[in-house]
């Protein structure tokens, strides 16, 4: 059981009038991280500032799945050398995954010198200390923990939405699929106190806040590291019993962790959302076992067939990835022939990236030109299935927790289904925050479009 440690803040305020900037590269989790970070220098005097320019500090909180991720990281700080030589007191920070991983962390040192504060994901919490440090020094400081020290509880916290929350009910992975680096940047799997998310999502609750997904890697696996045998099908069954909390919905399940009793404790809630993200990664037997996934072709088209059992409007998504090392077209068909099987509601689908310190990084790679070919007939595939799936929504009437106006046009409001789907539709902002009934009149790739029937009540 991870040891559980309390945020203290400082309590001292910065002088003046002071901004900051924090940009995001990565997954929920990482941008769950932001929203502490933005808590905590929120916390010392610092306010929102809306571009690089006016802000007194930058901290780039960066990922590392994938190469392109990291190369981002990498421009933008090329980029904000100019910055930084304009305006010297301008603290930089750089923090998430990349430190974690000593070849990043080592070409962060030496090719950004100017970079005033490195730090892991670890030791969020500490970044008020550095700050001090920096100002005092004036050299930078660089703290990278090697490994978790338990679980922070009451950091502060500045989310981005009013609606909608993320709440990370556990933290790091135990999986080691051999092509991810997530293990090794973000330690073994923590789960937090069963009280301490309910209390934080009942208050978020009485802030105003109608939905919560629960964060986790692998959140199935929540709950085997606690004393009391206490699981996350028992979470869910606590979570919905809170009043005013319209919705649940939860990532990142590992297919080989949902088991049937998982499907009938949700079943038996009226508050988690009939949307099931199950990465399968591949369809092909071979490759799953080279990638330590745990679960067979059939297993996962089992859990799928169960699940549509259960929740007959149940929208099932995925991650997908091609070109995993020793991948032949005979495997690349079984996961097209499982994308025809399961017919997703909609895929991330990925190419196979090297990650140094994996074990996939030293097997046989698939030449370049072979997986741009295959992402390109996956996503070709997905595309159609995930069109035709939502014309087949075309006529229903849909339960939408209204987010607000479109960007691009004031008179169309954008929701989200209990199933996730985006739906834009004719009505006046007043809706927002609000349940309504739409109903949809045209299925496009990526969102349903439809018609007011009902606003329900105010919530
Ligand atoms: N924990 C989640 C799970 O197991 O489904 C996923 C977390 S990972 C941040 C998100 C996705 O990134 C994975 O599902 C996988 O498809 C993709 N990914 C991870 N490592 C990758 C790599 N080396 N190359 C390409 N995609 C990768
Ligand atoms: Fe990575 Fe696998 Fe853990 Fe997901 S379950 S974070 S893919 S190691
Ligand atoms: Fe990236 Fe770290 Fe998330 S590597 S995907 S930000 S856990």
């Amino acid at each position: 059981m991870a040891e559980k440690i309390d945020y203290l803040s400082p309590g001292k305020k910065i002088n003046g009038c002071k901004k900051y900037l924090i940009q995001s590269f990565g997954c929920q989790m990482n941008e769950r991280d932001a929203e502490s970070l933005s808590g905590i220098l929120e916390d010392l005097g610092y306010r929102p500032a809306q571009k690089q320019e006016e802000a007194d500090i930058i901290i780039l909180n960066t990922c590392c799945v994938r190469e392109t991720a990291e190369n981002k990281v990498y421009g933008l700080l090329g980029r904000l050398k100019k910055l930084k030589v304009a305006k010297p007191d301008l603290i930089l920070g750089v923090c998430g995954c990349m430190p974690q991983q000593e070849d990043a962390a080592r070409r962060l040192r030496q090719g950004f010198p100017y970079v005033d504060i490195i730090f892991g994901t670890h030791n969020i919490h500490e970044l008020p200390r550095m700050i001090q440090q920096v100002q005092q020094d004036h050299q930078s400081v660089f703290e990278v923990w090697a490994a978790e020290q338990g679980i922070i509880e009451n950091i502060p916290v500045r989310r981005k939405d009013k609606l909608k929350a993320w709440v990370t009910i556990m933290y790091g992975c135990n999986n080691f699929c051999t092509y991810c680096i997530v293990p090794y940047v973000r330690g073994r799997e923590r789960s937090r106190q069963p009280d301490d998310i309910i209390k934080e999502i009942a208050s978020l609750v009485q802030e105003g806040y109608q939905e919560v997904t629960l964060l986790g890697q692998n959140v199935n696996s929540y709950g085997k590291d606690l004393a009391a045998n206490y699981r996350f099908a028992d979470l869910l069954l606590d979570l919905d019993k809170i009043q005013g909390l319209q919705r649940i919905r939860f990532m990142t399940s590992h297919p080989r962790d949902f088991d049937q009793s998982l499907i009938d404790a949700i079943a038996s809630t009226t508050k988690v959302c009939e949307h099931f993200h199950l990465p399968a990664q591949a369809g092909s037997n071979r490759i799953l076992k080279l990638m330590n996934r745990g679960y067979t072709r059939e297993q996962y088209l089992d859990l799928v067939r169960r699940i549509k059992a259960a929740f007959p409007r149940a929208s099932i998504t995925a991650d997908l990835m091609v070109g995993f090392p020793g991948e032949s077209e005979a495997d690349f068909a079984d996961t097209l022939d499982l994308v025809r099987q399961v017919r997703y509601d909609s895929a991330f689908t990925f190419v196979y990236n090297i990650r140094s310190g994996t074990p996939a990084a030293k097997m046989e790679q698939v030449p370049e030109e072979v997986k741009s070919d295959r992402i390109q007939r996956l996503i070709q595939l997905q595309n159609q299935i995930s069109l035709e799936n939502n014309q087949q929504e075309e006529g229903k009437v849909f339960e939408v927790l209204v987010e607000g106006e479109t960007k691009n046009n004031p008179d169309l409001l954008a929701g989200r289904t209990r199933t996730n789907k985006l739906v834009v539709f004719p009505g006046a902002k007043e809706l927002t925050g609000r349940l309504v009934q739409v109903k949809i009149t045209r299925g496009r790739l990526n969102l349903l479009e439809g018609e007011l029937v009902l606003a329900g009540a105010i919530n």
